[in-house]
């Protein structure tokens, strides 16, 4: 496979995946799909966008004809698609964006693969890997349990409810069509240009700017994080190594409650910025719990190692360092994203040439 479909490139994920990829294959021709939502920032690319092995699309994935279109133009023999709704708060408050894009987007790209790769020959050779959360198998008690690959599905939100359909669609053409499928399901990823509407982007801004801290509920919530570039690396692995038809769940064995991560992240964020321990802890504002909150999310990655070797390469306290660090120096792109002077990019930097 030399002509790869990234889905959702333009994103926190996403864009890792598409450096990830671009830098460490020379040799593929990595096309990045993103319809540019308000989370597709094509400026967390800027370093790689005029690579010879790499091209932007703009396309929305639920527009079936013109994805096909663009399986043909590329000739597109594998897929990684990340392209989603991807924040809860919000798939409380529009169910129907998270059907539309996350089911029926997902059921538009696997229909053009289908069609695509049955009109040149078959599924010989091809692969469509389709990129899925923890979220999907509901959640757990205060206890030593974890999610595996053989979890039930329990989906209590909009998000992972959408995200969860997706997936047995995927599975679906894998046995109804004998289209080579993988799924991967990973837990809460953390790192530099994710969107400042998830927690700790959300918080490191606020701290920066002494602005209130809203924790949902008691902040005893369990997410278990890990680093993105590790996220990138495991979808580049099981991509290449991963068996066809199988899933593998992506976590870095990293639980935290959310208080005590809010705590960490007020340490390292007042420390980067020159101010006494414990000056933001003042922040902290306990609000109204998100509706169906989930308590915990573990994630037992013991097949993804074992099979394919594949383990988190940071400890997290040095990640969140890193990760505090990066927003810290690139308060202009929080700016930008919070500003909504962002989305000037595309327009600038592409529709011009
Ligand atoms: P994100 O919200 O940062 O990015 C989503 C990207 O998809 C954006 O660039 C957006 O423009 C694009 N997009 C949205 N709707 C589209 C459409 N209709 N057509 C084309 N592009 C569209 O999301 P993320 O956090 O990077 O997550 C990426 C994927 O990984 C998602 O599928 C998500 O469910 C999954 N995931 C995320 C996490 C996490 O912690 N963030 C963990 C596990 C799995
Ligand atoms: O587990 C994987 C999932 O992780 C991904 O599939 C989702 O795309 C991603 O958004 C993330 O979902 P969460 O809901 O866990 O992430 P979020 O950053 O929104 O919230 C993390 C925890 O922090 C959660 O328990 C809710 C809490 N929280 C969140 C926000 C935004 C707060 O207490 N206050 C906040 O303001």
């Amino acid at each position: 496979m030399k002509n790869i479909l990234i889905t959702g490139g333009a994103g926190f994920i996403g864009s890792h995946l598409v450096r990830h990829m671009v830098n460490k294959y020379p040799s593929y021709n990595i096309i990045n799909l993103d319809a540019l939502t308000y989370a597709g920032n094509l400026s967390n690319l800027r370093d790689i966008e005029n690579n010879p092995n790499y091209r932007f699309v703009k396309a929305d994935i639920c527009d079936y004809e013109k994805i096909l279109d663009i399986f043909r133009t590329f000739n597109i023999q594998g897929v990684i698609h990340l392209a989603a709704e991807s924040h809860v708060d919000r798939s409380i408050k529009d169910p129907f964006a998270f059907a539309m894009t996350n089911v029926m987007g997902t059921l538009s790209m696997l229909e053009a693969a289908r069609t695509h790769w049955n009109a040149k020959g078959g599924m010989e050779g091809k692969m469509f890997y389709h990129v899925s959360t923890d979220e999907v198998y509901g959640s757990l008690e205060f206890d030593d349990s974890l999610f595996t690959e053989s979890s039930n599905y329990d989906p209590h939100s909009p998000y992972s409810a959408s995200k969860a359909s997706s997936d047995h669609f995927v599975r679906a053409y894998f046995h109804t069509y004998g289209m080579p499928v993988k799924l991967s399901n990973c837990s809460n990823n953390y790192g530099s240009y994710q969107f400042p509407e998830k927690l700790i982007p959300l918080f490191i801004n606020n701290i920066r700017n002494n602005r209130p801290l809203p924790v949902y509920g008691n902040g005893e919530n369990v997410r278990d994080w890990l680093y993105v570039e590790d996220h990138a690396a495991a979808i580049d692995l099981i991509f290449h190594r991963g068996k066809a038809g199988d899933t593998y769940n992506i976590g870095g064995f990293n639980e935290w409650k959310n208080i005590d991560l809010i705590k960490l992240l007020i340490k390292v964020t007042d420390k980067a910025l020159g101010r006494p321990e414990g000056t933001s802890l003042s922040l902290i504002n306990y609000v109204t719990d998100r509706a169906g909150h989930d308590l915990r999310y573990a994630i037992d990655a013991a097949k993804l190692s074992k099979e394919l070797g594949w383990k988190p390469s940071l400890q997290f306290e040095e990640g969140i360092e890193k990760t505090v660090k990066w927003y810290l120096e690139n308060g202009e792109w929080l700016d930008n994203v919070t500003s909504g002077d962002y989305q000037k990019y595309y327009e600038e930097m592409y529709l011009k040439r």
